[in-house]
């Protein structure tokens, strides 16, 4: 996860402090820009120098694509069999990382609103992934379960010989007043999404630590920095990992691990498409909504509420980000929310 620097790149930075103008295309080619800077002095100010961070601690250089190139890189994407983990662990491929696709591929809990999800789409994100020409995996794991946890990140390394990116993406979601619910519909959600969450960070990053670098990738939710009616278990294990997630990057900044949320709007995947479910959506803009609410009523009751007037996001509307996360570019980001809502979040934070 080198960032490219030489002398070369750095006299482009501080060409570019200085005000000075370089042509993009010679940014490619370093002897080129060595020969237009040599005119270019260290920054100072009163004749004392200016520290500028070390390599690693700087995501400059500017040179083209550094945001979306995650050539040689390895990921872990968890909740990949489908929905926003599968778009996501796809979108890597065809940015040039190989994959690990984890998934449990199976029932989570009865305390799951969404179907389960299979092996067949566990397998369907790996070829995918191959399509793209890179490495492609497919894990079938709880990450409930630590230990199974450490075993994947083990057997990752001794494959790969490095896991550079992890992206904890699983969760479930259960639509229930609180009041009502039972203790599954309470621990089985915080169980599965927060310590889940927290299990992933806590089985991977070891193995981040000793090469002093890495990018960790938390899904957090829009309902995760605001209550939310009749999905407080949801909502809590949202804000939860927020915390979990700013509380690591304190921790992992020392070793150049850089720990983000990524924060989506409502998407549209098995999590969210099902009539209870649109009945919130619906009832979140003060509407009464059917008992049977179709796909077109729920979404054009809410899209006009949103203000790139979508009902909601497709998934791969939300990986170009986890990209940027995970790329060289990003870093100098962490402990940061990234929100992609279609301007959802403009409105009520
Ligand atoms: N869809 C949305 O509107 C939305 C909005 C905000 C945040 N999110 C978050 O995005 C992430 C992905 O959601 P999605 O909509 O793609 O959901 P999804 O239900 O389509 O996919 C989630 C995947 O996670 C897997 N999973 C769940 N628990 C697991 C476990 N214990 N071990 C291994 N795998 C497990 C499931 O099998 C499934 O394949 C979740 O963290 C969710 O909270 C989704």
């Amino acid at each position: 996860m080198g960032n490219g620097h030489h002398p070369a790149a750095d006299l482009v930075r501080r060409h570019l402090l200085l005000g000075g103008s370089i042509a993009a295309g010679a940014v490619i080619a370093s002897s080129a820009l060595a020969q237009q800077n040599t005119d270019t002095a260290p920054q100072e100010l009163n004749g004392h120098p200016v520290p500028e961070p070390p390599p690693e601690r700087s995501a400059g250089p500017i040179r083209p694509g550094r945001g979306s190139s995650l050539t040689g890189k390895v990921a872990v994407v968890t909740g990949a069999a489908r929905g926003i983990g599968r778009a996501i662990a796809v979108e890597f491929a065809a940015n040039g990382a190989d994959v690990v696709a984890l998934d449990i591929a199976g029932p989570v809990s009865p305390a799951s609103n969404a179907a389960p999800a299979d092996p067949a789409e566990l397998a369907e994100t790996v070829r995918q992934v191959r399509a793209y020409g890179r490495r492609g995996d497919a894990v079938q794991a709880d990450i409930r379960d630590i230990e199974a946890l450490r075993k994947v990140a083990d057997q990752v390394e001794r494959d790969h010989g490095q896991i550079d990116i992890v992206v904890a993406n699983a969760a479930i979601q259960r639509w229930k007043p609180l009041m009502e619910m039972e203790d599954a519909d309470w621990r089985d959600v915080i169980d599965n999404n927060l310590n889940g969450t927290a299990n992933t960070i806590r089985a991977f990053a070891p193995k981040m630590i000793p090469h002093k670098k890495g990018r960790i990738i938390v899904l957090s939710s829009m309902q995760g920095k605001h209550g939310t009616k009749n999905a407080a278990s949801y909502s809590a294990s949202k804000w939860g990992i927020l915390g979990l997630m700013k509380s690591a990057a304190m921790e992992l900044g020392e070793y150049d691990i850089t720990v983000n949320a990524l924060i989506p709007g409502l998407v549209d995947t098995p999590l969210t498409r099902y009539e209870a479910r649109y009945r919130n959506s619906m009832a979140e803009t003060g509407q009464t909504p059917p008992e049977h609410p179709t796909p077109q009523q729920a979404w054009d009751t809410r899209a006009p509420t949103v203000p790139l007037k979508v009902g909601w996001l497709q998934p791969d509307d939300i990986s170009p980000a986890a990209v940027f996360l995970a790329s060289d570019a990003a870093a100098m980001v962490t402990g940061a929310e990234y929100e992609v809502t279609g301007g959802d979040s403009a409105k009520d934070i």
